[in-house]
């Protein structure tokens, strides 16, 4: 199974990066073929339809297709104002402009339609950014994504990693962990007869 996992924050230490390094690695360990995605890699400008009408981004087109090939996504999300970051809405945003005149772009849910589609969350606070959870899910069915129902919001993430990185605490990885495998089994049900 191909899964995409990626964070909602470019920031150097983010707590919501490293989770999703972590992450990464319990998918590998569960045999996914894992790609894990620096958004910050990307040079994705504010959604603006005038900039679109010249031109869809270089680097917009070469996220659809990658998020196009992989079969289920795993998000790690700041919490921003109790909602998720502009980083992540302009990010699906662009991706879900259809590309007006291209034979398979101009279909605005090709990337998304049919994804399984693991959340997650890590916040200094003490809910753990469960709000962004709530604000993303909506959107993402909107997408035509399946969302794994079970989550996981990281609280008190400024304590929670270790120097390398790593979660420190057995429970808060083996949370991470249901929701990687919740996200594998629905994907391997729903995309088992998928081309190769
Ligand atoms: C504009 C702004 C709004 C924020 N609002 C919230 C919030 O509503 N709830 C919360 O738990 N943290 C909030 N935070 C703190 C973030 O959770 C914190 O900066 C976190 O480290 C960001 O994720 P990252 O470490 O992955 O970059 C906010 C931060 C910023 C910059």
């Amino acid at each position: 199974m191909k899964v995409l996992v990626f964070a909602g924050s470019t920031r150097n230490a983010s707590h919501n990066r490293k989770l999703a390094r972590e992450v990464a690695g319990l998918a590998r360990a569960r045999g996914a073929e894992v790609t894990h995605l620096e958004l910050g890699d990307y040079d994705i400008p504010m959604y603006d339809a005038d900039l679109e009408a010249r031109g869809t981004p270089a680097d917009v087109m070469k996220l659809k297709q990658l998020f196009h090939e992989h079969p289920a996504w795993i998000i790690c999300t700041p919490e921003y104002n109790a909602s998720y970051p502009a980083l992540l809405k302009n990010t699906l945003d662009w991706l879900s402009s259809p590309v007006k005149g291209d034979p398979v772009w101009s279909d605005d849910m090709r990337f998304s339609r049919g994804k399984v589609v693991g959340v997650l969350s890590a916040s200094p606070g003490a809910l753990g950014g469960l709000r962004s959870q709530s604000h993303l899910v909506p959107l993402l069915f909107n997408l035509h994504c399946w969302v794994a129902p079970l989550t996981y919001a990281l609280g008190r993430a400024g304590d929670a990693f270790d120097a390398a990185g790593l979660l420190k605490s057995e429970a808060d990885r083996a949370r991470a962990d249901a929701v990687v495998e919740q996200v594998l089994w629905a994907a391997d049900r729903l995309h088992a007869g998928d081309e190769k």
